[in-house]
């Protein structure tokens, strides 16, 4: 798993995952953002479903609340949408998720995880299955007051 802290706005956020990790070099790591980023995680097929990816999800969430940020967030991939492509646009597809009705092999860990969606992306990282969509996800800092958005 890899991160970097940027300052996000939460009334812009349409960005692709390249401008945000200056296309996965993070040179554009921000100490004194409010946002801790993913760039990438990924647990070895053999390992998975044994409670790694949430393990390394809750380090991370730690590192927010230590160093005092309001977020972690990051771009899910929705590699189930491809099935469903022909019947569901991208939003109804992640309310299906959401909601319980379908499964998808990464926003359902997300969601597992307790990250909260904010919006879906566009365009957001090359990537067949989701057809470049993604779902920017959010985790709150909960020891952080903070405006809600508009
Ligand atoms: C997504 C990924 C990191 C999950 O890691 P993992 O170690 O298998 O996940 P965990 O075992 O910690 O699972 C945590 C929870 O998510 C659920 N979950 C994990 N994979 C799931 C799947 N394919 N479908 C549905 N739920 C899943 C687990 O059931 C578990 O639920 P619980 O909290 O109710 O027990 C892993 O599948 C992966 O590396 N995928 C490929 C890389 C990738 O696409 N990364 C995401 C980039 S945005």
């Amino acid at each position: 798993m890899t991160g970097l802290i940027v300052d996000f706005d939460p009334n812009h956020t349409d960005h692709t995952w390249e401008e945000i990790t200056d296309g996965g070099y993070i040179r554009n790591h921000r100490p004194d953002g409010n946002t801790l980023y993913v760039v990438d995680i990924c647990v070895s097929p053999p390992y998975r479903k044994l409670g790694l990816g949430k393990w390394l999800m809750q380090s991370m969430y730690e590192v927010v609340v230590h160093l005092g940020l309001d977020r972690l967030l990051g771009g899910g991939r929705m590699p189930g949408y491809h099935c469903y492509a022909t019947e569901l646009s991208p939003e109804a597809y992640i309310n299906k998720v959401v909601a319980g009705e379908l499964n998808d092999p990464v926003i359902t860990f997300l969601l597992r995880c307790r990250r909260t969606p904010l919006a879906v992306v566009h365009n957001y990282l090359e990537d067949e299955e989701s057809l470049n969509h993604a779902v920017l996800m959010e985790w709150r800092n909960p020891f952080k007051q903070m405006p809600r958005k508009n």
